[in-house]
């Protein structure tokens, strides 16, 4: 497959029925994030406008949400699963935490909420400084979806050999690792980049070589390269052009 389209999401005719082995995606967040502007060196140098708005009225964006996972759940095998990272938005200087979007998947089955744990971030002194973001795992059947537990494990801290049988052990539902930062070698110009790690961890675990996974929020193309990188097959939405272009630039790389 190995393909990222330059439409919405919220329709996926390429994608015949139950196809996807894994779908990880970061949706837009709503919060006014001015995609579609012109940067160097990190900065914003010429604003295009809204090409594309992620400030939609409340209704019309969880309406655009719920038609993707709709599709999103026709394109997904039987044994396929979902993850979903999402985080707490900030209204006001109060929490709104994300868990209405639990209700798009009332029909799947709740294995996991990962706590994405990084070092940096924004502070403020009326509150403790957020450093953390939700990933959701969701599998369309309750026994049967691919865990390669012992893919993923880590180095166990206190190992004793009189105790455990080898020093690796599960990585937990704490996940630490960093943010994409200014100066990394695969930070882009997109402004809300997940690492790759991140979703280095989620595609071991939940697919095996040659399995397609499907991102329908593509942005620079993170969940491709890994991909490609794990020699599973990709497919994506994105529909800033301007995206598609960093996502191939990086693809070509891998
Ligand atoms: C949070 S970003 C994803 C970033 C990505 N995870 C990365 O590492 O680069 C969300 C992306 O979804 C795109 N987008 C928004 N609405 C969309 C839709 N209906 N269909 C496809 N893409 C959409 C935005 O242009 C943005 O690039």
């Amino acid at each position: 497959m190995d393909k990222i389209y330059n439409h919405s999401s919220e329709f996926m005719p390429e994608l015949p029925d139950k196809c996807v082995s894994l779908m990880v995606t970061s949706p837009p967040y709503n919060i006014d994030i001015r995609y579609g502007n012109e940067w160097k060196n990190g900065r914003v140098t010429k604003s295009k406008g809204k090409k594309y708005a992620d400030r939609l009225e409340e209704e019309e964006y969880r309406k655009m949400l719920f038609n993707v996972f709709n599709e999103t759940k026709r394109v997904l095998k039987d044994d396929g699963q979902l993850w979903l990272n999402i985080k707490n938005r900030c209204v006001d200087g109060n929490i709104i935490p994300p868990f209405w979007v639990m209700d798009y998947f009332n029909d799947m089955f709740l294995k996991n909420i990962i706590i994405w744990n990084f070092d940096w971030g924004g502070s403020t002194n009326k509150r403790f400084s957020s450093r953390y973001e939700y990933v959701f795992f969701f599998t369309k059947d309750d026994k049967k979806y691919t865990f390669n537990l012992d893919d993923v494990k880590i180095p166990a801290l206190n190992y004793r050999p009189d105790r455990y049988k080898n020093q690796l052990k599960n990585p937990t539902d704490v996940w630490k690792i960093s943010l994409v930062s200014g100066n990394s070698l695969e930070r882009t110009e997109h402004p809300a980049q997940y690492p790759e790690e991140l979703i280095e961890r989620i595609v071991k675990v939940g697919t095996n070589k040659g399995d397609l996974v499907l991102d329908p929020f593509m942005g620079s193309g993170t969940t491709a390269v890994v991909a490609k990188r794990l020699e599973r097959q990709y497919v994506g939405y994105e529909i800033e052009k301007e995206f598609i272009d960093i996502s191939e630039k990086r693809l070509a790389d891998v």
